[in-house]
């Protein structure tokens, strides 16, 4: 796929969904900067770039704080030049019946997945204005906004709602600074978030790990269980000249489970 813009920076890369991501856009020749709350692991995630050609850089961030939001944009400006695509991935969830649910939990999951992704939205979105080089914006959000029925919690489907509707203004209002803002929905998909999720399931309902992983799976014509490459396919197509008439659209990734 053809690529014009090169610098990406992607939040919660040091895991899971995010890794994928920033590994596949390595691969494909993109200047990669992985940001994480735990440095280590977007370090980790480096070490395993295989294209050596391209930069990379690790930056600790914790993206519910706008502050250091805005020093993550500065330590990818300074590092790369000019930031071309922000892919808002970092996201938190905990499972628990809606009758169980508090007010902590309301803003750790929003300060995070709400905020955290609005707030990064518009740090890259204004650099990208400034720049004059248009740009892309990827935001991560979940069938749980969809409707998915065994989805983690209903505080986590409601932030990852937000964020859909998010992605349309903000492509709406965006666009003539020719940046592209899309949104992913991925079905579950095998990462940390997802092995807990499971492991409590199995627990409560008192089955294997493997009938909760096969429940899951009950509804999904094309039967596989996500990976997080798999993901990372689309954003590596969200990131390419390929879509460059593509804005406002969030798109499910989920071997089939939600038609829409
Ligand atoms: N795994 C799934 O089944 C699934 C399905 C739908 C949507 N998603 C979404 O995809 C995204 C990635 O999920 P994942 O499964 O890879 O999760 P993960 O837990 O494997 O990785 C998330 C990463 O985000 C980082 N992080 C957490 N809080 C942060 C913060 N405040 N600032 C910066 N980094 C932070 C973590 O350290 C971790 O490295 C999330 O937004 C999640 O909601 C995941």
């Amino acid at each position: 796929m053809k690529r014009n813009l090169n610098n990406v920076c992607i939040t919660g890369s040091g895991n899971g969904i995010g890794k994928a991501i920033a590994i596949l856009l390595n691969k494909h020749g993109y200047n990669v900067a992985c940001v994480d709350i735990n440095l280590e692991d977007a370090k980790k995630t480096i070490y395993e770039f295989e294209n050596k050609v391209a930069r990379s850089v690790a930056i600790s961030a914790d993206i519910s704080i706008i502050s250091q939001i805005k020093k993550m944009i500065k330590e990818v400006v300074y590092s790369f030049g000019s930031l071309h695509i922000m892919i808002n991935n970092a996201g938190v969830t905990r499972t628990s019946d809606i009758m169980k649910l508090n007010e902590q939990d309301w803003y750790w999951i929003n300060n995070i997945n709400s905020k955290g992704t609005f707030f990064c939205l518009q740090a890259a979105a204004n650099q990208m204005k400034f720049q004059k080089t248009g740009g892309r914006i990827i935001n991560m959000s979940s069938v749980g906004a969809r409707g998915f029925v065994d989805v983690s919690n209903a505080i986590y489907a409601g932030s990852k709602g937000a964020i859909i509707s998010l992605t349309k203004t903000a492509a709406q209002q965006l666009g003539k600074y020719n940046i592209n803002v899309n949104a992913i929905c991925p079905s579950p998909t095998y990462t940390e978030i997802v092995k807990k999720l499971i492991k409590t399931r199995s627990l409560e309902q008192n089955k294997s790990e493997n009938e909760i992983m096969k429940h899951y799976m009950r509804d999904v014509p094309l039967g596989r269980f996500n990976q997080p490459e798999d993901i990372a396919e689309m954003a590596l197509f969200l990131s390419s000249e390929s879509s460059k008439n593509i804005s406002g659209q969030s798109f499910n990734v989920d071997g089939g489970l939600i038609p829409s």
